[in-house]
Formats: C-alpha cells, sequence, structure tokens
C-alpha cells in the first residue's frame, strides 16, 4: 500500500536550541544541520535571524551548506524581521520564511494589548510581505492550542488567502490533549476555506507530556507536517520528539502515512545532538535512550533470547542500535547468565549453569550490574571444573 507523506520540519536549531544552557556555536550548527540533511528532513528551521547577528550568520551559513531540505527562518509579524529573514535565506536552494502572531485570547491581551480584528489585519500584512520575498510563507497561530476553534479559523482562512503555503497550529504550552489537539485540526480542515492549497503542521510542546501524542492526533486528523526536534529538547519540557513521531508512523502501516527519514541514522544522529549540546538523554527515552533495548528481568531475557519479539516492536537495527541488549542484575535468570558467559567464551552445560548461577545471584544481590569483566570471576568462585 502506498503511503501518504508527512513532513518533518525540524526545530532542534530554533525551538529545540532555546535551552536553557544549551547554546550552539556556529560550526555545531553546520555539523548538526548537515546530519539533518542526511537523515532526510524536510525542512530545517535553522534559527531566528532578527534575534542575533549570530544567528543571521548560521541561516545564511547553513542556507549555502543543505543540499536537500528546505531552510527555514523564523520571524514575529514585524515586517523588518522579515526582510532580515529573506535576507539570511537568500543562499538557500529552496527558503521558507515562518512567519506568525499570538492568536489565543492570553496573547491578544496581554503581549499584544490588542484585539482579534488587529491580529488578523497583523497576520495578513505578515505573510503578504513575505510572499513578495519567497514564494513558500509558513504561518505560526502562537498558542493556538488555547485559541478557540471558530476564531483560529478566520485566522487562518485570511492567511491562506494572502498565500501562506503552511498553517502551523502550535500548542506552545503544551496544554492540549490529544483528542482535543486532534479535533482541532480537523474543525479547520473542514471549516477552513482554501485549506486544501495550504498544509496544516502541527507544532506541540511536551508540559504535559503528550507532544508526541498530540502530534499523531494532528496527522491522524489530517495534518501532513509535523515539527520536531532531536531527542524532544526545547523550551521547559521540549519539543515533540522526532525520532518517536517517525518511528510511531513506520511501526503503524495501517495509518497509511510514513516521513522521507533514515532511521538507521536516529541513534547517532541523537548521541550527535546530545554531545554538542552538552544535554544527556534520558536512559529511559523512548526509541534512543540507553535502555531502549536493554532487557533486564530473567522474564523478559528468557522471551528475548526465544525470539527477540517478544519484548520487542522495533529491531533495534531500524534505528541504528547494534543489537539488544541483556543486562545482568539480582533479576535475571539462567538464560541470560548462559547467554552472556557464552558471549565471554564459556559455553556451560546445564549441570555447571546451576552451580554458576548460584554464586552469580551472591554477586548480583551486592552489585547493581554484572559487567562481561565479572563473568570470569564468578565462574571462578564457584568452582566447577571447565
Ligand atoms: O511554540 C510555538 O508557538 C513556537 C512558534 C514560534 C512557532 O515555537
Ligand atoms: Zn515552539
Amino acid at each position: 500500500m502506498s503511503k501518504e507523506k508527512v513532513q518533518i520540519f525540524d526545530t532542534t536549531l530554533r525551538d529545540g536550541e532555546q535551552v536553557p544552557g544549551c547554546k550552539l556555536d556556529a560550526e555545531q550548527k553546520l555539523v548538526i544541520a548537515e546530519r539533518l540533511d542526511d537523515l532526510g528532513v524536510d525542512i530545517i528551521e535553522a534559527g531566528f535571524p532578527i534575534s542575533s547577528p549570530g544567528d543571521f550568520k548560521s541561516v545564511t551559513q547553513i542556507a549555502e551548506l543543505v543540499k536537500n531540505a528546505t531552510v527555514c527562518g523564523l520571524t514575529r509579524a514585524v515586517r523588518k524581521d522579515i526582510e532580515v529573514a529573506a535576507e539570511a535565506l537568500k543562499p538557500a536552494k529552496r527558503a521558507r520564511i515562518h512567519t506568525g502572531i499570538g492568536t489565543s485570547d492570553s496573547h491578544i491581551k496581554f503581549k499584544f494589548n490588542s484585539n482579534r480584528e488587529a491580529i488578523i489585519e497583523r497576520a495578513i500584512d505578515a505573510v503578504s510581505y513575505a510572499k513578495t520575498f519567497v514564494e513558500d510563507v509558513e504561518f505560526y497561530a502562537e498558542d493556538a492550542g488555547r485559541t478557540d476553534n471558530e476564531f483560529l479559523a478566520r485566522v487562518c482562512e485570511a492567511v491562506v488567502k494572502a498565500g501562506a503555503t503552511v498553517l502551523n497550529i502550535p500548542d506552545t504550552t503544551g496544554y492540549c490533549l490529544p483528542e482535543e489537539y486532534g479535533a482541532k485540526i480537523k474543525y479547520l480542515k473542514e471549516n477552513v476555506t482554501g485549506i486544501h492549497k495550504a498544509v496544516l503542521s502541527c507544532h506541540c510542546h511536551n508540559d504535559l507530556g503528550l507532544a508526541t501524542a498530540n502530534s499523531i492526533a494532528g496527522v491522524i486528523n489530517g495534518a501532513r507536517q509535523i515539527e520536531c526536534t532531536i531527542n524532544g529538547i526545547g523550551e521547559r519540557a521540549g519539543n515533540t520528539s522526532l525520532e518517536e513521531v517517525v518511528m510511531i508512523l513506520r511501526q503503524h502501516p495501517s495509518l497509511g502515512l510514513d516521513t522521507n527519514i533514515n532511521s538507521k541514522l536516529l541513534f547517532d544522529t541523537s548521541q550527535m545532538v546530545s554531545q554538542k549540546m552538552g544535554m544527556m538523554v534520558q536512559p529511559n527515552k523512548a526509541i534512543v535512550g540507553a535502555n531502549a533495548f536493554a532487557h533486564s528481568s530473567g522474564i523478559h531475557q528468557d522471551g528475548v533470547i526465544k525470539n527477540r519479539e517478544t519484548y520487542e516492536i522495533i529491531d533495534p537495527a531500524d534505528v541504528g542500535v547494534n543489537e539488544s541488549s541483556i543486562v545482568l542484575t539480582a533479576r535475571s535468570g539462567r538464560a541470560a547468565l548462559a547467554y552472556r558467559a557464552k558471549l565471554v567464551g564459556f559455553e556451560l552445560t546445564k549441570l555447571q549453569l546451576d552451580e554458576v548461577y548460584q554464586e552469580f545471584l551472591k554477586f548480583a544481590d551486592k552489585n547493581k550490574e554484572i559487567s562481561d569483566q565479572d563473568i570470569p570471576k564468578i565462574i571462578e568462585s564457584s568452582k566447577i571444573t571447565l
């Protein structure tokens, strides 16, 4: 069955880089941008050009370097921002300006001290002005997650008419429930005149741990772009994690959706971003965490040794991890011990294994994890004859 493509818009270098204390230098940004291009992301959001001379320069350097992906720069709905972004993006083979404004009542009142009609006018002006520089203009309705659907639809209709090619519906504060976010996308699909001229995009934050679930709900309901970051890094609790949405779509072919991502580069890319940002990946992180393919309880280990699929839904090789690991702890059984002993050169008979296992349990109760170097010592202290 041929699958519909969901565009992957990576914002590691813009929203991701907003992580406190994790600033990347220009060289690091270039290395990451090149890797994102190799990974197969469709759009790289390279930065916010007006925010600083350094960011402007980085966006330009990335625009010069990237061969395949569209390169995108963020702006506010401010003409000067748009001019500066257009200038920074000049060398790009494919350039996109990402402009927008807050649309929720709290943004309109507290950030802009404005009203709904004036916000629509500013949105139209920003998109029309951006269109004078580039063909591809994405509009974001900041805090769309807390914007009422009827007003959001009016804003979307106005900017599509002004030429927006992509409509970004951010859950800026990570507030929505998946049903609610999915229903919002569905409502826009059904109620915005001219919506067929634009791609709806999900941009979800993880304040309640729902960024991935919300993005998937979005594409199930008709969005065809997901904005995400490597390892889910980003402001506060972060953004939607690229590796998670890519593998969810791949592991659920019945959704009929896929991406252009080369999943075999996911683990390595995760490590690269983690090292360059000085931000460790939590061990239990889905897909790319150190424990994502590690099995430590006896029942699970026995199952995985018999057949990997008993406790793994993803082949680790598909995300660039060499193999699943069988971790020896006090919860491990004989099957795991025999398996790991064999890997370090000891093929034990059933009787030998029974003896060594008793020694192993004593050792394991005193130590969190047993390494390959510990195995010969445990065998020796069991006093079996080999
Ligand atoms: O979270 C958000 O609303 C954003 C926009 C600037 C796109 O990052
Ligand atoms: Zn964001």
